[in-house]
């Protein structure tokens, strides 16, 4: 078991660059299963859910390859590769799910475990199976898994989203670029990371348009081919730096950070007294002495995302005045506030409005990182408590950032990773 052990007081400062996004590269990885050859992919960051869809591909049959240093991941992908998704890869990584369509599309059958509960709520896959049985697949749950089958392969169709979901709409577009005819999705998600899934799959070989738009336009294709393609970078990544930079009154240049895809976030620190501008390959990021109340509500894309959520409520914990933070996608994101509450930061949750009032400082105590966000906003909140702060069950953070410590500690930030000792019961 591991922790960060962080020292707070310093005021961040230097340069930091940010890899693909996690949320991006998870899903190429997946859509690699669409062409027989070898996809590679640039600038893919070494993190643990990079490794569990490696294993899950390696347990389909593909080979996986991946350069370290280099960022470089390929995937080698056989002309037919297994089907099944097992419950422990899954349990352990909902992004799994992402091969549920890939597989249908090319393979014509899927077996993917059910995810379970997740720390971040039960997020539904509704949107998946209904869309897919308008493509034509059978789908059922059996023994745990959703097995889907469309032996005579997917027909193109007209699917009108409820809610513009990420995974869904990635999901139905991997399933409808090989899917025989016209495939319109309508009220899809517009994420940054949907459009580099589009466009991979563009330079593979499939018919889309209407990429970035609320409608996609599929004409299915005979088969694609493999391609080589680098990862959008990741802006919830990028976005961590902004807040570590507004938090500490510090000063970071997030290279390879795109500002675009962070306006309303970018807008956000800068009405709350950061100063935002153009940097030499990214952007920077002056903090102000005490960051002012500003009232944020997340929402699909280009609205605030969700995963920048932690953070803001850890940014307005220290702010001057209150704030009403809302959160419309995943209510138990915040499940971490009675975390930071341990800091000594205020904030009142009813439904899905979290109240926070702004206290002059924190004070560092022992805490626990219950997903990947709220386990890097808790770091950010230990930056500036005052003494120790423990950030216990740092796999989590594992999962999405590649050496937060790293990188802090090139910033300036006291931070050490340790080892804990688990509790022996007697
Ligand atoms: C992805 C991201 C996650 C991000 C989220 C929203 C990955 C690996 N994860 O998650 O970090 O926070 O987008 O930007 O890319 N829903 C249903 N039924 C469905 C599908 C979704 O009810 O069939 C609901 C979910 O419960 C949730 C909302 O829709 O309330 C958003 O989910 P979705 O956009 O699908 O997020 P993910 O793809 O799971």
């Amino acid at each position: 078991m591991e922790a960060f052990r962080i020292v707070g007081g310093t005021r961040l400062q230097g340069d930091v660059r940010v890899p693909g996004a996690k949320n991006s590269v998870l899903k190429l990885m997946a859509a690699a299963l669409l062409a027989e050859g070898t996809c590679t992919l640039v600038d893919v960051p070494d993190i643990l859910d990079v490794r569990i869809m490696a294993e899950l591909l390696n347990r389909l049959g593909c080979e996986v390859a991946y350069e370290i240093g280099r960022g470089t991941l390929s995937v080698t992908v056989p002309s037919g590769p297994g089907h099944r998704a097992d419950y422990d890869l899954v349990r352990a990584m909902r992004a799994s799910i992402s091969v549920l369509g890939p597989l249908l599309a090319r393979q014509h059958a899927a077996e993917v475990a059910l995810p379970g509960g997740d720390a971040i709520g039960s997020r539904g896959l509704d949107m998946h199976v209904q869309g897919l049985q308008a493509l034509g697949a059978e789908v059922e749950l059996r023994h745990g898994y959703l097995v889907a089958e469309a032996p005579r392969g997917l027909i193109g169709a007209e699917v009108r989203l409820e809610f513009p979901s990420v995974g869904a709409t990635e999901n139905l577009v991997m399933a409808a670029v090989l899917a025989k005819g016209r495939t319109v999705l309508d009220n899809v998600a517009r994420e940054p990371e949907v459009v580099d899934l589009c466009r991979m799959l563009r330079r593979m070989g499939a018919r889309i348009e209407g990429v970035a738009g609320s409608t996609l336009e599929i004409e299915g294709v005979e088969g694609l081919h493999p391609v080589e393609h680098r990862v959008v970078p990741d802006r919830i990544a990028a976005g961590t730096w902004a807040f570590a930079a507004a938090m500490t009154g510090g000063d970071v240049v997030v290279r390879g950070g795109e500002s675009g895809h962070l306006e309303l976030v970018l807008d956000k620190l800068t009405d709350a007294g950061a100063q935002v501008s153009d940097a030499m390959d990214g952007f920077r990021v002056v903090g102000p002495q005490r960051p002012r109340s500003v009232d944020v509500a997340t929402l699909p894309y280009p609205g605030f995302p969700t995963d920048l959520q932690p953070f803001m409520v850890a940014l307005m914990a220290v702010a001057d005045g209150a704030s009403m933070i809302t959160e419309n996608l995943f209510e138990a994101r915040f499940r971490f506030v009675q975390e930071i509450a341990r800091l000594g930061a205020q904030v009142r949750v009813d439904g899905h409005h979290a109240y926070v009032r702004g206290v002059p400082g924190l004070s560092g105590a022992p805490v626990e990182a219950s997903d990947i966000r709220a386990g890097a906003a808790l770091v950010l909140a230990g930056l500036v408590a005052d003494g120790e702060t423990t950030v216990h069950e740092v796999a989590h953070i594992d999962r999405g950032y590649d050496g937060l410590e790293v990188a802090l500690r090139g910033l300036g930030a006291d931070v050490q990773r340790i080892g804990v000792p688990a509790v022996e019961p007697i």
